[in-house]
């Protein structure tokens, strides 16, 4: 299986927890990593038949970022813009993307349990996660279960390296898709 691990930090070297999940990935056999703020530069620009050539190289897709503000950074925003195309991705003939497998792998500084109805951050992970999966339905790839590491701030050092062998593991198990059905209670008229 051939996975390309999209790693959307706005700057990795003052990340703690992506930066040595890209580091560990980038030694994984089968794995291709990319620091996307290093290939677009500042103004983010990305050549789309270069990151085309990749993605069709890839059985497995791992968009892997920090949460900012319940969503990724702008890199990844950017990147999807610019190379999820009509006619690519999506549109007459944009079937190129189909079959394949989209993974994410997030850290959050909220906890866990703050991620849920009754708690500050009120939706859970999964109701946040939403346009990525329906991203991954509109140009037919199958939506793999993310990997989340919460309390993600101020981790000591051992429990971060702790957390790559589960990472890498995660990456590279054969996928297993959430059809979850994300949905809110609706009130009845
Ligand atoms: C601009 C910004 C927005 C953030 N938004 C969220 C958020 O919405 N939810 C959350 O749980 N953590 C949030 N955080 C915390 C980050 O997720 C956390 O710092 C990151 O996962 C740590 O990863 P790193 O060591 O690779 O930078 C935010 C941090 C920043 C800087």
């Amino acid at each position: 299986m051939n996975t390309l691990v999209l790693t959307a930090h706005p700057d990795l070297s003052s990340s703690s927890i992506n930066r040595r999940w890209f580091e560990a990935l980038s030694n994984v056999a089968g794995i291709t990593t990319r620091d996307l703020m290093a290939v677009g530069g500042p103004e983010m620009h990305f050549d789309p038949a270069v990151e085309q050539a990749l993605l069709q190289k890839a059985d497995r897709v791992v968009l892997q970022f920090p949460f900012y503000w319940y969503s990724s950074p702008p890199v990844l925003k950017a990147w999807l813009d610019q190379v999820l195309l009509f006619g690519y991705a999506y549109g007459p003939g944009g079937n190129k993307l189909r079959g394949k497998e989209l993974m994410l792998v997030i850290s959050t500084g909220g906890p866990a349990e703050s991620y849920a109805a009754d708690s500050y951050n009120s939706f859970s992970i999964p109701e946040f996660l939403t346009p990525f999966q329906q991203t991954a339905t509109m140009v037919g790839m199958t939506y793999l279960s993310p990997f989340v590491l919460h309390s993600a701030m101020g981790r000591d050092q051992s429990l971060i390296e702790a957390s790559i062998p589960a990472v890498i593991s995660h990456i590279t198990t054969p996928g297993i898709a959430t059809n979850r059905i994300v949905s809110q209670a609706r009130k009845t008229a």
